[in-house]
């Protein structure tokens, strides 16, 4: 017998309980989110033709066959866009340039696609032709540019295939004898999320929308922090024109690659500005997390001087007024000219990502001193190390409760079994300390053959029983998030992960079901649930958690039932009366390594029954491994 009380135990869910935790890891935004496809679109990786093929040219010399196309350098380069293509065609021939894209170009039959590209100085180029082809080079959409133009100017056309493609590339055919200059060659899918020009993804952000996330933490995770100094991520330089924003080597780029990532660069067409815009749109609270002077601990370790830090200080200040400031500061009218002049209301930000250490604390102080004086409305977010074991994480906790932080932001990668074991976690947190924000965590199950840690049930189960326990101590835990959040399937870096993606389909994997299960359950007050007047937490291989939300008038039940066989509940209210009907809502698989795919993307999906209530009493059969939400109007 469960018992639920539905009187007030006065804590509050906060809104910012469930939300998601984006890192451009595994191709999620170039290539993934960010919808741009061409890859090197502007010719400013550090290998200026990474992504480009030109098969019959004579690269760099003028004797014979075709023509070529030299990288050159702007003599007045704006911002972060240094270089262009110079291409000659000779012998009055055709001359050939492809882009290969993010590991091809995806394509949808009958879809349009908007092409932008920029040209200057036609001399005897008398013509571009432009197509999208297939991997044999069939032709599936195509259009034509005659130039005319010496100073740059941008042509733009519709292309619109006329079948579907996954790895289709972008063929530019110069015809003519003389030279032509191009930059910023653009293709972006016209459906884009809102049809947005320079949008995003619209599968993928209509999975986010499904998590109906309390808040958007953003860009990173270590992407923050950087192997070094200079390859930091620095929030100023992803905004402004998309065009001058600066290039920066992804800390990603070949790292723990399962799928090796040697082109893996950031080219912020996916910046602070846009991040701001989703979380808006997503309705959810924006929580940045900025470097703290110190570089990834993992590579470099390298640290700026105490008195140095004074413009790492400033990037936070700066924020704060590109965030929220008035359109008559410099970087609030960089926002209204970037098409936002209202404020983005930014409350939440983050200093540091896993730092750990002396060196830590003593920066994070210097942070809280100055943006606390400014601007005491911010909630800093502070981190307590890398992983909660081990004498760092302690000395984080410590440090953390002596300065009075508002909130920890803690991270965990550890087996299912770790999960089910620590449900009970938060339950003896000191209660005077700072608020938690388990702002990464995800269970890692045994690595399958290929060295792929899979997204299989046995974790998402084992998560759905751990989060039982952060929505009980909803006093203390005021954010989560699983992390990371996205991987292309072809180009990660590290899994698990909650969606997956190609170049042309996605889906969410069995532990975004669960996510979004409790997500889109949170409640507003939580309640107390009890067995023999104990929490649940692991009797019978059972939790279980309670909220009502005040805003429908709903006891919402959560109950996880991780044995193999079926479990049959009575569950009693007392202190108040419920509605002769609910509904309840189960994932449930018997097969612990049940995955979701691009093949069954719905394997593991919520199946709804009616509930019948007998006054204050309802009695569940729980199937086998199975997450179950139980909803009945009070
Ligand atoms: O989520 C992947 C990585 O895990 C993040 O970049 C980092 O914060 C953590 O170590």
């Amino acid at each position: 017998n469960l018992a639920i009380d539905l009187g007030d135990t006065g804590i509050k869910i906060q809104p910012t309980m469930y939300g998601i935790f984006y890192e451009d890891i595994n191709f999620a935004a170039d290539g993934g989110l960010y919808a741009e496809l061409i890859k090197n679109r502007s010719f400013e990786f550090p290998d200026p033709k990474m992504g480009w093929e030109e098969p019959n040219s004579v690269k760099y010399s003028l004797n014979k066959e075709s023509g070529f196309s030299k990288i050159t350098d702007y003599v007045e380069p704006k911002g972060g866009n240094k270089r262009f293509s110079h291409t000659v065609v000779q012998n009055d021939a055709r001359y050939e340039l492809f882009n290969t894209g993010f590991r091809g170009i995806g394509l949808k039959k009958d879809a349009s696609y908007h092409l932008s590209i920029m040209l200057a100085n036609a001399t005897g180029v008398k013509k571009l032709k432009i197509a999208l082809v297939d991997t044999v080079g069939t032709v599936l959409a195509s259009s034509e540019i005659i130039p005319d133009n010496k100073d740059w100017k941008t042509y733009e056309r519709v292309l619109v295939p006329n079948t579907i493609e996954e790895k289709a590339k972008l063929k530019i055919t110069f015809e003519g004898n003389g030279s032509i200059d191009m930059d910023m060659l653009s293709l972006f899918p016209k459906d884009t999320w809102k049809g947005r020009r320079n949008g995003l993804r619209k599968d993928l952000v209509e999975l986010l929308e499904g998590l109906n996330p309390g808040f958007l933490r953003f860009p990173g995770g270590c992407i923050v922090e950087g192997k070094t100094l200079d390859q930091r991520y620095q929030w100023h330089n992803t905004v402004g024109p998309v065009m001058e924003r600066e290039l920066l080597i992804n800390r990603w780029n070949n790292e723990f690659a399962h799928k090796s990532a040697p082109d893996y660069y950031q080219t912020f067409g996916l910046g602070f500005f846009e991040y701001f815009q989703l979380a808006e749109d997503l309705g959810a609270q924006p929580v940045p997390i900025l470097g703290c002077g110190m570089a990834c601990q993992f590579n470099s370790g390298e640290l700026v001087p105490l008195e140095n830090l004074g413009p790492f200080v400033q990037e936070a200040l700066d924020l704060i007024e590109f965030a929220n400031g008035n359109v008559s500061t410099p970087w609030g009218k960089l926002r209204g000219e970037m098409g936002h002049p209202e404020a983005f209301n930014m409350k939440y930000l983050g200093i540091g990502n896993e730092q750990w250490g002396p060196e830590y604390f003593e920066r994070y102080k210097i942070f809280a001193k100055i943006i606390g004086e400014k601007h005491p409305e911010i909630i800093l977010v502070s981190t307590p190390g890398p992983f909660p074991d081990g004498d760092m994480f302690d000395y984080g906790w410590e440090q953390m409760r002596e300065l009075n932080v508002a909130l920890a932001d803690e991270h965990y990668y550890k087996p299912p079994e770790w999960f089910l074991e620590n449900a009970n976690r938060y339950d003896s947190y000191d209660r005077n300390g700072p608020k938690v924000f388990a702002g990464e965590y995800a269970a890692h199950p045994n690595e399958v053959e290929d060295g792929t840690l899979e997204n299989n049930w046995r974790a998402a189960l084992s998560e759905a029983a751990f989060m039982t326990g952060l929505e009980r101590n909803a006093d203390l835990v005021h954010m989560t998030s699983y992390a990371p959040l996205m991987a292309h399937a072809e180009g990660w870096q590290w899994a698990p992960d909650l969606i997956w993606f190609n170049n042309l389909d996605s889906y969410g994997t069995v532990n975004y079901q669960v996510q979004k299960l409790y997500s889109n359950n949170a409640g507003t007050d939580l309640l107390k649930i009890t067995e023999e007047g104990k929490a649940l937490i692991g009797q019978d291989g059972l939790y279980a958690s309670a909220v009502k939300d005040a805003d429908t008038g709903e006891l919402i039940i959560k109950i996880i039932n991780t044995e193999s066989h079926p479990q049959q509940l009575k569950l009693v209210t007392n202190n108040g009366t419920l509605d002769k009907t609910g509904a309840m809502f189960s994932l449930q698989s018997s097969d612990l390594q049940a995955v979701n795919s691009f093949e069954f993307p719905n394997m593991v999906s919520p199946k709804e029954s009616t509930l019948t209530v007998i006054t204050d009493m309802v009695e569940v059969a729980v199937e086998p491994y199975s997450v179950n939400v139980l909803k009945i109007k009070i």
